[in-house]
């Protein structure tokens, strides 16, 4: 009998660790799952992959008791040691970088090229918490009492969790364990169910590694519904940081429950980034980048450029230019090494797709390109027909309606017009999110005034680069509804760990700050 599951199609899958049936919860010793069972999906065809058994409630405690049992023994552990831990995990990526490329593109439904990307990116994260590992460093300040020192210094948080979403199902797990593992935390992991195999094959690299150095538990995973293993996960005053990918409204939430129980959070929620196109600008440097930004991963990055802002003396002429790139995008088959836009990543994008442009028509919205379904495969992608395909869409729209605050997740770019730097920036700042944002122009005076204080109030403010992209070295996040967090470089480490303020006194008298005067005894 034919399998329901195309498991036996994608060999690859084997060499990662992945199964037709696969147990979805790993407690730092050994697997288990004995929740329900849930179908994995490839989104550019609609068929089922493999299955996955969930967890459960008690799985989970096993997960965070084991966590608790190294605690001690892993905040000893020297931070350069734990460093090489890191290392050698970066290492086990590069190694399968391939494989798990593909297994994003299957899974998830980014086109091979992301997918390898979002592995790379893990691999550069890991480099970079090494460095980090060595050179991170508190500080020594003046005293203003004699014979008196001041020490900052940090110590690991200690157990924490880590909710990631679909459309990044790797990298944003690597950006927060990886630095996170070298400050001496223990994470727990939820990743997005419908991305569960791609859960399974990083863990199962996790695991290998830490079980070779004896700290089974520093990491652990449960696939689960949200409504239980989330909720179990939330409230769990033992996780002293949530780190939460994902819509703002679930963000929300996220926040009151966490910093009810004093638990801190990392947010980082939705983004509605635009690309402001000045009269001086490279148009053909601008032109690449807004397509990638627009189309890449769908439409489905955090960092996708939904709002273009042109200026406009080359309003004609970019949109003119832009229109013919977007004839020439070939939408299909994620694994097809022409495809530049693959599928939306499950049945309800395609339905925030096609409500979204119903109510972009409704405000006033006029469609340039695109709009619908797409349905225009050639009699070689007949097997594409159960997939989650859409038109890249570009709309004209005023910047006001209402439409152009919401974000949605898919391909769906609005153009705006402006008149000068003053507009832009207000058109950019007008929206409820703050996460990126990108300006074209070779004015210098434009580049200050962009990133400056009254410039654009995104956490992400590129000149002459899109929206999407970001490298791993900069602090990763945005301002407003997007949720003030910050992950991957910068400073995002501090999140990570307990700061200590050590005042000492290596004289013989007690002094008192203020000049506080207190008699001797
Ligand atoms: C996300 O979409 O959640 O900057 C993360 C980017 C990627 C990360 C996106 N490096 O587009």
């Amino acid at each position: 009998m034919e399998s329901t599951y195309d498991y036996v199609n994608y060999p690859f899958l084997k060499e990662i660790g992945i199964d037709q049936e696969n147990l979805g919860c790993y407690n730092g010793h050994e697997w288990n799952g004995s929740g329900k069972f849930m179908d994995s999906v490839n989104p550019s065809t609609g068929k089922k992959i493999a299955k996955i058994k969930l967890a459960n409630e008690e799985e989970y405690e096993a997960c965070i008791k084991n966590m608790e049992s190294i605690r001690e023994k892993w905040f000893e552990f020297p931070m350069p040691k734990r460093g090489l831990i890191v290392q050698e995990i970066g290492d086990k990526f590069r190694q399968h970088k391939s494989n798990l490329g593909k297994l994003v593109s299957l899974e998830m439904g980014k086109i091979l090229s992301e997918g390898e990307g979002e592995i790379q990116e893990i691999i550069d994260i890991c480099d970079y918490a090494v460095g980090l590992s060595r050179t991170l460093s508190g500080k020594i300040l003046p005293s203003e009492r004699e014979s008196h020192v001041i020490m900052e210094n940090w110590n690991p948080l200690g157990l924490i969790g880590v909710i990631t979403a679909f459309n990044f199902p790797a990298a944003v797990l690597g950006w927060n364990t990886a630095i996170s593992m070298i400050c001496g935390d223990l994470t727990i992991w939820k990743g997005a169910s419908s991305t569960s195999l791609v859960t399974i094959a990083v863990t199962k690299i996790f695991a290998e590694v830490l079980a070779k150095w004896g700290f089974n538990g520093v990491f652990t995973m449960v696939c689960g519904p949200g409504s239980t293993v989330g909720e179990r996960l939330i409230n769990d005053e033992r996780l002293k940081l949530i780190s939460f990918t994902g819509s703002t409204g679930i963000g929300k939430r996220i926040s009151s429950v966490v910093h009810s129980r004093f638990g801190r959070t990392i947010l980082e929620l939705g983004g509605n980034n635009s690309v402001v196109v000045m009269d001086d600008a490279d148009l053909n440097m601008a032109l690449q980048s807004v397509v990638f930004a627009a189309v890449g991963t769908c439409g489905q990055r955090c960092t996708s450029l939904r709002r273009l802002v042109l200026h406009e003396k080359i309003y004609d002429e970019f949109l003119a230019k832009l229109i013919k790139a977007y004839e020439m995008i070939k939408v299909g088959d994620s694994f097809d090494s022409e495809t530049l836009c693959g599928p939306l990543h499950s049945k309800s994008q395609i339905k925030e797709y096609l409500e979204g442009i119903e109510e972009i028509k409704k405000q006033g919205g006029k469609i340039l390109f695109g709009g619908k379904l797409y349905e225009n495969f050639t009699a070689n992608e007949q097997h594409l027909k159960g997939g989650n395909f859409v038109e890249p869409t570009i709309i004209e729209i005023d910047w006001k309606a209402e439409i152009v605050k919401t974000e949605l997740f898919c391909p769906i770019l609005y153009v705006l017009k402006c008149t000068n730097i003053d507009e832009a920036i207000t058109i950019n700042n007008s929206v409820p999110q703050g996460l990126s944002s990108g300006m074209f122009s070779r004015n210098m005076q434009n580049l200050f005034r962009w990133t400056g204080p009254n410039g654009s109030d995104c956490g992400l403010v590129n000149f002459n680069v899109g929206t999407s992209g970001a490298e791993i070295g900069g602090a990763f996040g945005g301002e407003k509804e997007t949720g003030g967090g910050r992950e991957s470089g910068g400073e995002a480490w501090r999140q990570y760990m307990r700061q200590t303020t050590c005042t000492v006194n290596y004289g013989k008298t007690v002094r008192l700050a203020q000049g506080v005067k207190f008699p001797h005894f």
